[in-house]
């Protein structure tokens, strides 16, 4: 689990503000949970015999309930649209979020035990349209932010038959190889011999080869819909790659699965930086009525490490320093003004000699420096020097705040630009 301090956090600021722009011009609009909830609607969602559920959740015990700190939004994000019963007022939901989630997994770059999650969620669409259109978001996003090489891996599951019957012919392959198998997959086979073809173990990536491939399983209904996403996306001009083999780590889905993997930046092995995907019976398996649904979220650690690091631009801001006590009550009135005018203000209160203060204003990062000392405060105006230019000029007083955020504005923008 990390601290994020100043130095840090404008990067996060700034992804966080560029998601949220991008949910609402596709009309998402956000939800907040609860970070707990109780350990049951976890393991009723994600599955029981899920890594997740199996091994990495935080759990305890707190009078006579079990709870858990999220290790996912999806669940959460279903049990509110149930409790509030909003499919009796609206017949299609687009929710995003952003927050914390928690799992409990051996941490390394790009892998914590707190990390953040950015997410929509559909309620109410059947799809496929919606499916493409939100993998078709993802990766222009992605792509203006400046993630380099995207890698966009699209399956389907089909429904519970087909799921059934993908089971089934999995097991008919893996059961001739058991002996093959790392213990853990061994012991989890006849359970879940999905999880086989998502591990990470060697050995179980040797015995899944030639493995049946869902995608030749989907019958009727289930390959229309994956037929139709298929033709949306290419009519939108998504760049994707069938990827057959794809099972993502959590139970709930069923036909549309994605993730979008980078090799870029910082980012190393743990290169999946969104996985989504469709769970059109979750919320009948919560004791909900039957509404189809899709979402992705997206590692924003993950994200950071993947992006060039000039992401933000801190906002230009003005440094005052004043010469003594009086110069530091007028300092106080002017930074009153300016802030009000929207210029961020750093006001040294520490007093010091002038030479010491333009150190401090250099070391801010400061663009202005404001200087007020007794002789302009006799003769009614204050020094305005440009660290960045190295120039000063003269502001009477009634001037200085309009001045000065005139000369903080980035040049070209005008006002209301994003
Ligand atoms: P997930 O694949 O478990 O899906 O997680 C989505 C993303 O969260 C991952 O691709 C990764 O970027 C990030 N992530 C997961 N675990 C960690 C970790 N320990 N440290 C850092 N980043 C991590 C879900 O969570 C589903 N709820 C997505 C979804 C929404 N499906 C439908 N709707």
């Amino acid at each position: 689990m990390q601290d994020i301090l100043p130095g840090e956090i404008e990067r996060w600021q700034a992804i966080e503000a560029r998601f949220r722009r991008m949910a609402e011009l596709y009309r998402y609009a956000e939800i907040r949970t609860p970070i707990l909830e109780q350990t049951d609607l976890f393991v009723r969602s994600i599955g029981e015999t899920t890594e997740v559920v199996d091994k990495e959740m935080f759990t305890f015990e707190r009078s006579d309930e079990s709870l858990t700190l999220r290790p996912e939004n999806t669940a959460s994000a279903a049990r509110a649209y149930l409790e509030h019963s909003v499919h009796v007022r609206e017949p299609v939901s687009r929710w995003y979020y952003l927050g914390p989630m928690f799992r409990a997994e051996r941490p390394q770059r790009g892998r914590y035990r707190q990390f953040h999650q950015a997410g929509c969620e559909i309620f109410g669409d059947p799809g496929p349209t919606s499916d493409a259109e939100m993998i078709d978001m993802l990766a222009r996003w992605l792509t203006e932010l400046g993630v380099g090489n995207l890698e966009v891996d699209v399956s389907s599951l089909g429904g519970p038959e087909t799921r059934a019957r993908y089971r089934r012919a999995l097991l008919d392959h893996l059961r001739p190889r058991q002996a093959e198998l790392s213990d853990h997959a061994r012991a989890r086979l006849e359970d879940n011999p999905l999880r086989v073809l998502d591990s990470k173990d060697e050995r179980d990536q040797r015995a899944a080869r030639g493995a049946p491939s869902v995608l030749d399983l989907l019958e009727g209904e289930d390959r229309s819909h994956w037929e139709g996403l298929c033709r949306a996306l290419d009519a939108l001009g998504t760049p994707y790659r069938v990827a057959p083999g794809l099972v993502r780590g959590l139970d709930y889905y069923t036909r549309t699965v994605f993730e979008i993997r980078a090799v870029a930046g910082d980012l190393g092995s743990q290169n999946t930086l969104v996985g989504g995907g469709r769970y059109d019976h979750l919320l009948e398996s919560l004791g909900g009525p039957s509404v189809p649904a899709i979402g992705f979220a997206i590692g924003l650690e993950r994200l950071l490490l993947a992006l060039p690091s000039e992401l933000a631009a801190k906002d230009p801001f003005c440094f005052i320093a004043p010469l003594g006590e009086r110069a530091g009550l007028k300092a106080l009135e002017l930074s009153r003004e300016l802030r009000s005018l929207g210029v961020p203000v750093d006001l040294e209160n520490r007093g010091g000699s002038l030479r010491s203060m333009l150190r401090r204003a250099g070391a801010t990062g400061a663009s202005l420096c404001v200087v007020i000392g007794d002789s302009e405060l006799e003769r009614g105006v204050v020094q305005l020097k440009d660290l960045g230019a190295h120039d000063q000029s003269e502001l009477e007083w009634s001037k200085a705040p309009f001045a000065i955020s005139e000369r903080l504005k980035p040049k070209g923008q005008s006002e209301g630009s994003p």
